[in-house]
């Protein structure tokens, strides 16, 4: 008697397959690359730069070295520095408020919403007469609710910068994500949806004036060869990732689209389960970088997924203002009260390109399996 055959494992991520995919096309790019002996900068870099641009139908475009720098260098461009609040929410990746902080200035929480996005009344309460600006994060792909943002920001002079990282390509009332503050941070991290081989990201803004500034900060403040108008940083995405970017943006629709019937058939089949999924935005294309269902018994539910090969994640288990670094800025558990539950109940499934229905349906059904 032959035992059953063994399921193959889920892995919450497929960058090898994605490599294998490329592999013959990609392989040439990044050869003429190394053969052209511009290894800092050069056509490349400049041609995603408007190609990303296009993409995301703003003006200008900015490669750097990563979403972190983009945030970092995007407050500074802004002017923000020591003395300023800036307030983002706790339940984002600490970079989100790692940046704030590297800057000078002060970040500010409010707690988010049932979908994890900030609370816009929060971010209301939170402003005091040394605030700034507003860091919405768009978390998973979701796009923040914008027009409530922006419009409490015109009415009390704040700056809104956009951290985009998880939401390249998302529609917010057909606008993109990432232009519709003053800056727009992304990353090109490996695990995102328009990935590099390697740290990237990228900072956009229609203002050429915010844009010349950031293009000097990411090279040393240099604004010709021997001239630094200020002290910079070295935040450059080298012409290897720029050509693994133009690539992979070609294919940008077709990761997102593939991700976006995973989630739709992830939200038929988990309908009738003791889960919380927030329901699709409206007037939104939600990118599913992640899939983030609020689950009973999560960590019981991931033991389960994973003794059947399944493998999950979560983005993020520790809040920012509980996490050792951030001591300092004098918040305890139940400050931020749901954000906090939000940390022991989210899970994030596999959504990825190469999951495929019968992935989806294998996941789903082991879900259901555990809650029976
Ligand atoms: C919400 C958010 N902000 C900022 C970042 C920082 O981007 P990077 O890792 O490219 O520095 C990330 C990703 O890692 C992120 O998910």
């Amino acid at each position: 008697v032959s035992s059953p055959p063994e399921e193959a494992p889920i892995p919450y991520v497929a960058l090898k397959a994605q490599f294998e995919e490329e592999r013959d096309e990609l392989m040439p790019r990044i050869e003429r690359v190394l053969a052209s002996g511009t290894w800092i900068g050069g056509e490349p870099v400049e041609a995603f730069e408007r190609e990303v641009a296009a993409f995301l139908e703003t003006e200008h475009a900015i490669a750097l070295a990563s979403g972190t720098d983009a945030l970092v260098l995007g407050l500074r461009a802004l002017g923000i520095g020591p003395g300023d609040e800036v307030i983002t929410p706790p339940n984002s990746f600490i970079a989100s408020t790692a940046a704030i902080l590297h800057v000078g200035a002060t970040p500010v929480f409010a707690d988010v919403r049932d979908d994890q996005l900030i609370d816009p009344a929060k971010v209301s309460r939170a402003i005091t007469p040394r605030t700034k600006a507003i860091m919405p994060v768009h978390l998973s792909g979701r796009v923040c609710d914008m027009d409530v943002l922006c419009a409490i920001a015109r009415e009390r002079k704040l700056l809104v910068i956009e951290d985009a990282a998880q939401a390249v390509g998302s529609r917010y009332h057909g606008r993109r994500a990432g232009t519709i503050g003053d800056v727009g941070c992304f990353s090109a991290h490996p695990l995102k949806n328009l990935n590099a081989a390697g740290d990237a990201g990228f900072l956009t803004t229609n203002d050429p004036k915010i844009a010349e500034r950031v293009r000097w900060l990411r090279a040393h403040g240099l604004v010709d060869r021997n001239t630094a108008v200020e002290w910079g940083i070295v935040s450059r995405l080298d012409p290897i990732q720029a050509e693994i970017l133009r690539f992979r943006l070609q294919a940008l629709p077709t990761v997102i689209g593939r991700r976006r019937i995973h989630a739709a058939r992830y939200r038929e089949l988990l309908r009738d389960l003791p889960i919380f999924m927030p329901p699709e935005p409206e007037n939104q294309l939600h990118t599913y970088h992640t899939f983030v269902i609020q689950a009973e018994k999560r960590d019981e539910l991931r033991a389960f997924l994973a003794s059947k090969k399944i493998e999950t994640a979560i983005h993020y288990p520790i809040p920012i203002h509980l996490q050792p670094a951030a001591k300092a800025l004098g918040h305890g558990p139940g400050s931020f009260p749901n954000a906090e539950r939000q940390a022991e109940r989210i899970v994030s499934l596999p959504v990825h390109q190469y999951l495929g229905l019968d992935g989806v349906e294998r996941v789903a059904g082991t879900i259901a399996e555990f809650y029976r």
